[in-house]
């Protein structure tokens, strides 16, 4: 079980209560446990990207020091039909048909790592090559049935006196978390230990025991901190099943570490999308009728749907609307959620539009958004639960000088500026869930089992703990990681301070109910403990949804529809020469219920805006054209922004308004929001600098030479 005790001097300027330990290398991840006996495991994966497996030949590997077994399907058990959140249906190893490069083959067990490697490039794997289908040329079909549909569309794009009718583009692209995925299984008798570096580590029981048919109680998950995840540790991933499965087989514990290679195709990524926009408004900017088209890439035999129109249903008051959405079968790996998932790939073509839509009518996009604001759901009618976005337009257009933007010089040295906004929004991802608080006499421990993927949660959680006891933050501690931690909803999705915050909160409140209870309703609880003669007071809270709900997107099911908002201002610089592009400055302003912590808050929102900058201008996963498999197998020509491409103004700021009916604490989600809308804004501001118009993403500067 992972713990750390918080430090620091007041939760208004509370640090990471975690950040000791990583500093200090003690922060212990999935694959520094080493159990006894453990043996490596590394994945063969299928060399071509379609076709049929003839077989496998490992006598060559075999006779290596140090292999003890190289598991073809032969060996391996057939899986029952795995339940979600598997991210797969079809696991690797139950027919001989290949589905994309990597797919696993066969498995090396090894004494150590070097010696399983030297398993791998020795076996030989025979295939039957067939033709790869690629990116574009795949099978379209209706990912969700029916298309959504408001008011009349066709007579509202009709009625218009300013169409836009767009196609938006954008490159798949990996997580490339810095820890791959991971998984160290040990079997004891028939109970399953699994280190696990995931990010809703509750969800693996379910689908570990039903893939073995074994009992949910029989498998414990430790999942220690995790080296990164934005959505790539969300689901569940055949290499899990499959570590433990190997354990079983060879009789010892088996680690299974993705090798950097093989991340890109065990895994899932954010997929290719195309999206047509057609919006139709007044002279004045009102919007009249949407249209919006989504296509993204999946898997031959898995499914993973992108539902990008969201950002189109719940962001404008649009009277009349159109929403489809389209799945495209390819010969890669199934896609995955990857922050910022649904409203991140609908407002790159929405807010994109809008954008277009302000030049075509000779009007400030700002102008245009406000002409637009939803005062109430546009989806349902719902009142919103609290929203900031009026505010933080204001509030970013003052602190970015929007208005007197033309004003300022529009040339530094080589560079070309320009100017680019955008609303940012996500939906409300809440997840029900638990949390423990233990008081003791020396302080309190908080027990939940979230998981530490860089957000700061720990940190939050023993904040919230500290305030609602009414003691200092640097005498609670938290515990997370551990499925025999009261179960919570998972690490992604923005959404566990509103879940499991509200948890601790019930739980701390719980504990102060039974300080009452007692008679030390008034006392400082550290000190009524001890004159009470107890030792230790444990409060239970949950967090739950209408209905008993598993999940719940905007409020569904309450009074409110929930939300979160926001608004980027960014400044680029264009090099017209070379192409080349320079964040020079970005303001975002957020609305997202109140903000627990500032300085893990604005952590969060500045990581999005760098990663934003990163899809817009540098992420690219292509499939290479011929063989049909990802072109990068290692990070060395993978462009992600580094510190060089961040200017030191990067200005984030929130509205900060208690929102009450999101959670007991007054919070929304904040991380995924910071990701929305830069990429549109940053296209705009290229446009605005240049004349030119990317609508491919990311924007190379092929693109703007091109242009
Ligand atoms: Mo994020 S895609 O919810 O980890």
């Amino acid at each position: 079980m992972t713990a750390t005790r918080s430090a620091g001097p007041g939760p208004e300027s509370q640090t990471r209560v975690e950040a000791p330990l990583k500093l200090t290398g003690a922060a212990r991840y999935a694959a520094d446990h080493r159990p006894d006996g453990v043996l490596h495991a590394i994945l063969v994966g299928a060399p071509v990207a379609a076709g049929r497996l003839r077989g496998v030949d490992a006598a060559a590997a075999l006779v290596l020091p140090g292999v003890t077994a190289v598991l073809t399907a032969a060996d391996l058990p057939s899986f029952h039909e795995l339940p979600p959140p598997s991210a797969v249906r079809v696991m690797p190893f139950s027919d001989d048909r290949i589905r994309y490069e990597g797919q696993p083959v066969a498995i090396v067990l090894a004494e150590s790592v070097e010696a399983a490697e030297a398993g791998r490039a020795a076996v030989i794997v025979d295939c039957e090559r067939e033709t790869p289908v690629l990116i574009g040329r795949g099978r379209r079909e209706p990912a969700m049935g029916e298309d959504e549909v408001r008011g009349d569309v066709d007579a509202a794009l009709a009625a218009a006196a300013i169409t836009i009718e767009q196609t938006y583009l954008q490159a798949p692209r990996h997580h490339h978390t810095m820890e791959t995925s991971g998984t160290v299984a040990r079997w004891d008798g028939g109970r399953l230990t699994l280190w696990d570096s995931v990010q809703a580590s509750s969800t693996v029981i379910g689908v570990v025991s039903t893939a073995f048919g074994i009992d949910a109680a029989d498998v414990h998950v430790v999942a220690p901190h995790t080296g990164g995840g934005f959505g790539a540790k969300g689901y569940i991933w055949p290499h899990e099943i499959l570590a433990a499965a190997a354990a079983r087989l060879a009789g010892r514990p088996v680690k299974l570490h993705l090798r950097r290679p093989d991340q890109f195709s065990n895994v899932g990524y954010q997929p290719w999308m195309e999206q047509t926009i057609r919006l139709g408004a007044t002279a004045d900017g009102v919007l009249l009728g949407l249209e919006h088209e989504v296509v993204n890439n999946t898997a031959l035999a898995d499914t993973h749907i992108e539902p990008a129109t969201e950002a189109s249903k719940s962001l404008y008051a649009v009277p009349a609307l159109r929403l489809r959405q389209l799945v495209e079968r390819v010969s890669l790996n199934v896609p995955t959620p990857m922050r910022a998932p649904v409203e991140g790939p609908g407002l790159w073509a929405l807010e994109s539009a809008m954008n277009e839509l302000a030049d075509a009518a000779g009007l400030d996009p700002l102008d245009v958004r406000l002409a637009n604001f939803a005062e109430v759901s546009p989806a349902d009618g719902r009142p919103w639960s609290a929203n900031g976005l009026r505010e933080a337009y204001e509030e970013g257009a003052r602190r970015y000088g929007w208005r007197t933007r033309h004003q300022r010089a529009r040339r530094d040295g080589p560079w070309v500026i320009g100017h680019g906004m955008a609303t940012c929004t996500m939906g409300s991802f809440r997840f029900p869930g638990a949390g423990r608080v233990r008081l003791r006499r020396d302080g309190a421990v908080v027990e939940a089992n979230v998981h530490d993927i860089g957000t700061g949660v720990q940190t939050v959680l023993s904040q919230i703990a500290a305030e609602e006891l009414g003691i200092s933050p640097d005498r609670v501690e938290t515990r997370w990681g551990d499925t025999d931690l009261p179960a919570t909803g998972p690490t992604y999705g923005s959404s566990t301070t509103m879940g499991t915050g509200s948890a601790v909160a019930a739980a701390a409140r719980d504990v102060s109910k039974q300080l009452a209870e007692l008679g030390h309703g008034d006392r400082d609880p550290l000190d009524a403990l001890g004159r009470a003669g107890i030792d230790e007071l444990v409060g239970e809270g949950r967090f739950e949804l209408p209905g008993g709900a598993g999940f719940n997107a905007d409020g569904e099911g309450t009074p409110y529809a929930i939300r979160t908002w926001g608004v980027i201002f960014t400044e680029v610089g264009v090099d017209p020469d070379f192409g080349l592009l320079r964040l020079r400055r970005a303001v975002g302003v957020y609305s997202a219920g109140r903000i627990v912590n500032p300085v893990t808050a604005r952590a969060q929102m500045t990581g999005g805006i760098i990663w934003g900058w990163g899809k817009a201008t540098m992420e690219e996963s292509d499939q290479e054209p011929v063989h049909g498999r990802w072109l990068a197998k290692n990070l060395s020509n993978v462009a992600v922004p580094v510190n060089a491409d961040i200017p030191a103004d990067i200005d984030v700021s929130f509205t900060n308004e208690y929102d009450e009916a999101a959670s007991l604490i007054g919070a929304r989600g904040i991380g995924e929001l910071g990701a929305t809308g830069v990429d549109a804004a940053v296209a705009a501001a290229v446009h605005d600098a240049t004349g030119i118009r990317v609508r491919d993403l990311p924007i190379l500067p092929w693109k703007v030479l091109a242009g």
